[in-house]
């Protein structure tokens, strides 16, 4: 297959283009830089030059394609309403050129939205409607595409993707315990994060693109729900450093912009991808990942 993709150069594109790769499809990515075109080349992908903003090469890209793998995103969250109707034009962009064809357009997408201490699942539709929601709306206007012919994939990420080299979510909360002398948690920790390993979410992109029907929800999860309270501990043990509640008035002045999402209950399962896929997730958990590969050096993770 020859399969289009943004977001290549990223830290978790950088996996899923080699697994791809070796599966023997042709990959091109979307490269805005020539740094990141060199890193795509030296990874065997073929760079195409433009930024997310440049729908007439987005639209090249998916014309020239026989799917689309989109995980580029604007992570400025100071500037998310910006980053979430880039994210719609992008997929309008991509339902334009794709409509009628059939053709699987995988998109990332999240799990903020849900209900506090109940268990997302595939089953659940997206509550993020039109163009001023979280990533635009993105999920809902991908699904609707299915109306037209496109096969549309939801992948929804657990909000912290782990392994080597990450620098998301968990790698921030090394960063500021380090930075603060403390490992925190908010409130009482009891919230929960779902988690998944990099290299689970490769595999999982090569086989949705195999097998997963247009309209299809998928979850990126192998853990249901790590309370914070004991990532936090992980974090504050690996590094001899106390480990601390923070009220959560003071969660953004603690934490940064990590404050407004850490706090969050986002748990959710992965059942139905699996039975779906034959997926099953094999990488470390979060706790062990963090012990192993997050805290040995300032750089680690
Ligand atoms: N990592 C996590 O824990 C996590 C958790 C939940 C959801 N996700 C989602 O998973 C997806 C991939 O995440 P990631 O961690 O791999 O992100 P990342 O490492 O920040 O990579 C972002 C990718 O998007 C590209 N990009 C960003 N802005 C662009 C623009 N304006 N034009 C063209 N390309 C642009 C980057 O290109 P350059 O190489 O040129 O910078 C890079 O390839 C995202 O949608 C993210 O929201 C990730």
């Amino acid at each position: 297959m020859r399969i289009f993709m943004t977001g290549a150069s990223g830290w978790i594109g950088s996996a899923v283009a080699p697994r791809l790769i070796a599966e023997g499809h042709d990959v091109t990515g979307l490269a805005r830089s020539d740094a990141s075109a060199s890193a795509l080349e030296a990874a065997g992908v073929t760079p195409l030059r433009g930024g997310l903003d440049d729908l007439d090469v987005l639209r090249a890209g998916a014309e020239a394609s026989d799917a689309v793998v989109h995980l580029c995103f604007k992570h400025d969250f100071d500037r998310f309403a910006e980053s979430g109707r880039t994210e719609r034009a992008a997929i309008e962009a991509f339902g334009d050129v794709l409509e009628g064809t059939g053709r699987r357009l995988l998109v990332a997408s999240g799990m903020a939205g849900g209900r506090p201490g109940s268990v997302l699942t595939e089953g659940d539709e997206s509550p993020f409607v039109g163009p001023d929601s979280p990533r635009g709306g993105s999920e809902r206007l991908a699904m609707s595409l299915t109306e037209r012919g496109v096969a549309p994939i939801a992948l929804r990420f657990a909000p912290t993707v782990h392994g080597r080299g990450d620098h998301g979510f968990t790698a921030a909360l090394v960063r500021t315990a380090r930075e603060r002398g403390v490992s925190g948690y908010i409130g009482d920790g009891s919230n929960r994060w779902a988690a998944v390993h990099r290299d689970d979410v490769a595999r999982l992109i090569d086989l949705a693109l195999q097998k997963a029907p247009g309209g299809t929800i998928t979850h990126a999860v192998a853990e249901t729900g790590v309370p914070t309270r004991d990532i936090a501990r992980a974090i504050g043990d690996g590094l001899g450093l106390p480990v601390q509640s923070i009220a959560p008035e003071d969660a953004v002045a603690h934490f940064g912009w990590l404050g407004r999402f850490f706090g969050a209950d986002i748990q959710a399962s992965a059942d139905r991808t699996r039975a779906l896929l034959g997926w099953e997730p094999i990488g470390i958990g979060l706790l062990q990942d963090i012990a192993e590969n997050y805290l040995g050096t300032e750089d680690a993770a």
